[in-house]
Formats: structure tokens, C-alpha cells, sequence
């Protein structure tokens, strides 16, 4: 989902009125990051605070290039990492994890292996139908046993677009709720839905009602289900105990556009990139009678923040000795408060940008190689800024670009080298990116080693449904992603 997707941020065809009243009763962060432009990345950075570069969530395989978790990734979350749900435990709360994981999906990686006490989805994301020989569908959980997969017990239609997944995973997390709240539990929700990835999909009631095409049916969906959630937790009266956080693991993905691509606003470029399209998210606090309602933070806001203001909420510390990235966000949420900080933009092992206060330094910029962009695969369609929006990996750590994020949100006017605001940029720029990079210790990376024998053949439960496939024979090898 794009930071321009929802009608509070200026989508035009204003069809997301259950998260603008979630913005008219809480807090609007306009300058809130994914911590990558990329799922996996971004999503072990939310539930460990901590960049990928730290947790392992990057590939060495190659200088800039972004990695997730494809179904033949040996790698994933290393136990050495303390997750958000593992934390919570210690004080009582109860955690579910519905929809996309993408953390690994071997056995050591399994969400309850990592603090979570159910799951309802799928490792990955939901790409298919394949053949269940060269690639098996993706396996569809309920915790530790697959109980179908995507396109045959949960069938997307690629034609229509019609999917009920977005209704599953609502009905599982209203259930969960009231679970919890019938047992006086406290609890941590991670309502992980993927309807807006392509091929994104709708239920019937919503599919061809939007304006926007297909993606705008799938928002819809999503819209609705987070009204009728925020309703549980009113009519359960838990509306003032619950904290709830709306966001997205990174922009909308342009290289689907138009039919299954969202909007990122005025930003440049998309998913995949380290402009401001592919990681400013659209981001809602709500927590009525707390947070005062209709604010907007000028927070330089991040998706890690999410972990360690969750610790805070349930009273909970970061480990000791452990670097974190996240910042608690509770004085901004609560008191207005403004905290600077450093965002720095990653793309798999290589330092791509940093933001610190309203200027962003841009290190190296890359969108794709030449080569993938002349086979049509366009992560900047329309958009074409000389010298910013490059198809080869150009270095400027000697000399960076820098941009004013509030004058020119699009990244299109670079600062002139030789303006004293330059000059004074860099020297605040600088020393925090120079800290940043002397103290950093990248964890062992994960995103390196792929092997079609480790894909999903013959998850638990397979036997029940008569489900095991055979495993193409195959030995490791580097993987190898786009250029
Ligand atoms: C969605 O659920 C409805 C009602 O149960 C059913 O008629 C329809 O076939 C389902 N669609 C898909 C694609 O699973
Ligand atoms: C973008 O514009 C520059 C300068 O006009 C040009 O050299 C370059 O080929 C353009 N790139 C694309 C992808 O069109």
C-alpha cells in the first residue's frame, strides 16, 4: 500500500472512510517509514526493532540488491533475535499472527517458534497458481499444520480477481479478540492482510464497487474490515485499553500499475526503490481518550518504532545490551513531543540515504538495471528525474544528493552543492550517518542461499489432506535476484 492510498492523505476517490475516522480520532504521522523498501526486510525490522542489515535480512550476494523470502530460501529469522510477540509473553499478552508472515518458513522459523501463540496464513505471499512440481502452491496455516493452499482449498480467481482471504482474516481476528476479551487476556494483534499485493484480489460484495479498479476494491475491503474491527473494540468496550497502529511494510509496488498498484502520493518512484515512494507509508494511531483526536506529528516516524512503543505500552524494557533502532514513540503520541532522529534507507547491504530532519542525503541512487527496465519492469513509470532516477548504481558517498523533503517532496530539485544549506545539511548528515556506520554489526545475512528443496512439499498436516508433494531434486545455491 502507498503512502497516497487512503482518502486522508488526498486519494481522490475518497473510498476509505473507516481509516480517515481512524485519523479523525487519532494521530496522522504525514513522514512515517518502512524500515526497507522491500516485505521481508521490513517486516523482520517491525517485529525486532532493529534494521535488516542487524537481523539478517539482507543478501551479500550482490552490492544494493534487495532480497525477501522466496518459497526456496534457506535462510530466515535467526533465534538469536528477540521478537515483539516473544517480549510481550513476559507480560501476560496472548499473540496472534493472521496473514503474511515472511520471515522463513523452515520449521525453526515458524511465528510460534517466535512468540506467537497462533498463526492463521501463509509464510509467503500469495504468487501463484503453480504447478506443484516445479513449485508447490503456497501452504495456508492454522498454526503449526498447512490446512490447505492458495488457488486450490483457498482459491484466488486471477481472472475475476474474486478471493475471500481479506473475510478470513478478519473473521480470525474478531474471533481472536473476543477470545482474549472473555479471558480478561491482553493481547497483540498482528492483522498482517496482503489483499493490496498483486494479483490483488477482493470478495464479491466489493469487487467493481471502486472507482480506482481492482486495487481500489481490495482497499475497500481492507477499509471496511478495519471499521468493523475498531467496532468490536468499541462494543466490547475495550476501545480506551487498546492501542492500534495502521501501516504498510512499503510503497505501492508501480511495477503493477495501473490495475494492481496503489498511490504514493507526490512521492518519487516505488516499491523497490529508496526514494520516498518505495518507503514513506501512510500511518494511523488511534487509542481513544489517550491520543488526542485529529492530530497530525511532524515525528519522523519508522516502522521499528511500532516494537518499542509496544514494550513501553505493556511496560516492558528492550533486552539489555541490545541495539535497537526503534524509537518509543509515546511522547509524540501522547505529548505532542518532537524527537530527532536519523532514517536511513537500505537496499540489502548497502546504505542508500538517510533523512535527518527535513533533509535527505541520498548515497548511492539506483532504480533497476537497464536490462530489467527493457524488459518493461519499471519501478519509476512516468517518473524520470535526470540523474536521481538512474539504471545503473551510481555512488555519491563522496558528495551526496541531498533534497529538502518539506519544499520538494519528489525528490526532483537537488540542493545546490556550493548553498551554504547544502554545506550545513552535510554537517549535521554526516557525523550521524559516520556513528551509524562505526558502531553497526550487520547480522550473519539471511536473504544468500536458496534450494527448491526446501520449499513447502510436505508441510505438517499435509498428510490429513492428502496433500505431500515430492521435492524437485536439487543441491543450494546462491540466489540470484533481479538486476
Ligand atoms: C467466497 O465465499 C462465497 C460464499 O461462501 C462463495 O460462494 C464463493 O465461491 C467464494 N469465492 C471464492 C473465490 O472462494
Ligand atoms: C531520463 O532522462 C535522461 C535525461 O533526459 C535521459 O538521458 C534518460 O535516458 C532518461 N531515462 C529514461 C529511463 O527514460
Amino acid at each position: 500500500m502507498g503512502w497516497g492510498d487512503l482518502g486522508v492523505y488526498g486519494e481522490p476517490s475518497r473510498e476509505t472512510p473507516n481509516l480517515d475516522r481512524v485519523a479523525a480520532e487519532g494521530m496522522l504521522f504525514p513522514s512515517f517509514y518502512s524500515a526497507n523498501p522491500l516485505c521481508s526486510p521490513s517486516r523482520a525490522a517491525l517485529l525486532t526493532g532493529r534494521l535488516p542489515i542487524r537481523n539478517g535480512f539482507y543478501t551479500t550476494n550482490a552490492h544494493a540488491k534487495n532480497a525477501y523470502t522466496p518459497q526456496e530460501i534457506v535462510g530466515g529469522i535467526p533465534d538469536s533475535e528477540h521478537l515483539l510477540p516473544e517480549l510481550l509473553r513476559e507480560a501476560g499478552y496472548a499473540s496472534k499472527i493472521v496473514g503474511k508472515w515472511h520471515l522463513g518458513h523452515r520449521p525453526q522459523f515458524h511465528p510460534l517458534r517466535h512468540g506467537f501463540d497462533e498463526w492463521f496464513g501463509s509464510p509467503n505471499c500469495h504468487f501463484g497458481p503453480y504447478d506443484n512440481k516445479a513449485r508447490p502452491n503456497i501452504p495456508v496455516y492454522r498454526d503449526w499444520e498447512m490446512v490447505g493452499r492458495y488457488y486450490e482449498e483457498f482459491p484466488i480467481n486471477r481472472e475475476t480477481g474474486e478471493a475471500n482471504l481479506t473475510q478470513i482474516y478478519l473473521q480470525e481476528a474478531l474471533d481472536f479478540i473476543k477470545k482474549q476479551q472473555a479471558k480478561a487476556r491482553p493481547f497483540f494483534l498482528y492483522w498482517a492482510i496482503d489483499a493490496t499485493h498483486a494479483p490483488v484480489y477482493a470478495s464479491k460484495p466489493f469487487l467493481g464497487t471502486s472507482q480506482r479498479g481492482q486495487y481500489g476494491d481490495a482497499m475497500r475491503e481492507i477499509d471496511d474490515s478495519v471499521g468493523r474491527l475498531l467496532g468490536l473494540l468499541r462494543g466490547l468496550g475495550i476501545a480506551e485499553r487498546t492501542f492500534v497502529f495502521f501501516t504498510s511494510d512499503n510503497g505501492a509496488a508501480l511495477v503493477s500499475a495501473p490495475q494492481h498498484a496503489g498511490s504514493n502520493g507526490p512521492f518519487l518512484c516505488g516499491k523497490q526503490t529508496t526514494f520516498e515512494g518505495g518507503v514513506r507509508e501512510p500511518a494511523l494511531a488511534w487509542w481513544p481518550g489517550h491520543i488526542p483526536a485529529g492530530q497530525v506529528s511532524h515525528q519522523l516516524g519508522s516502522l521499528m518504532d511500532l516494537f518499542t512503543t509496544s514494550l513501553a505500552l505493556a511496560g516492558l524494557k528492550p533486552p539489555s545490551n541490545w541495539t535497537i533502532d526503534g524509537l518509543d514513540l509515546l511522547p509524540a503520541l501522547l505529548q505532542g513531543k518532537l524527537m530527532d532522529r536519523p532514517v536511513f534507507y537500505y537496499r540489502g547491504d548497502t546504505l542508500m540515504a538517510v533523512t535527518l530532519g527535513q533533509h535527505k542525503a541520498h548515497f548511492w541512487t539506483w532504480t533497476n538495471s537497464w536490462e530489467e527496465f527493457r524488459k518493461g519492469v519499471d519501478f519509476c513509470p512516468g517518473q524520470n528525474v535526470s540523474g536521481v532516477t538512474t539504471h545503473t548504481l551510481e555512488e555519491h558517498t563522496k558528495l551526496p544528493l541531498i533534497f529538502h523533503l518539506g519544499r520538494d517532496p519528489g525528490e526532483r530539485f537537488p540542493l545546490n552543492f556550493a548553498s551554504t544549506e547544502y554545506q550545513e545539511a552535510l554537517g549535521r548528515i554526516g557525523p550521524a550517518v559516520q556513528q551509524h556506520q562505526e558502531t553497526l554489526v550487520p547480522g550473519e545475512p539471511q536473504l544468500n542461499v536458496c534450494d527448491p528443496a526446501v520449499m513447502n512439499w510436505a508441510p505438517p498436516g499435509c498428510e490429513k489432506l492428502g496433500k505431500c508433494l515430492k521435492p524437485a531434486l536439487s543441491a543450494p545455491e546462491k540466489c540470484s535476484w533481479p538486476h
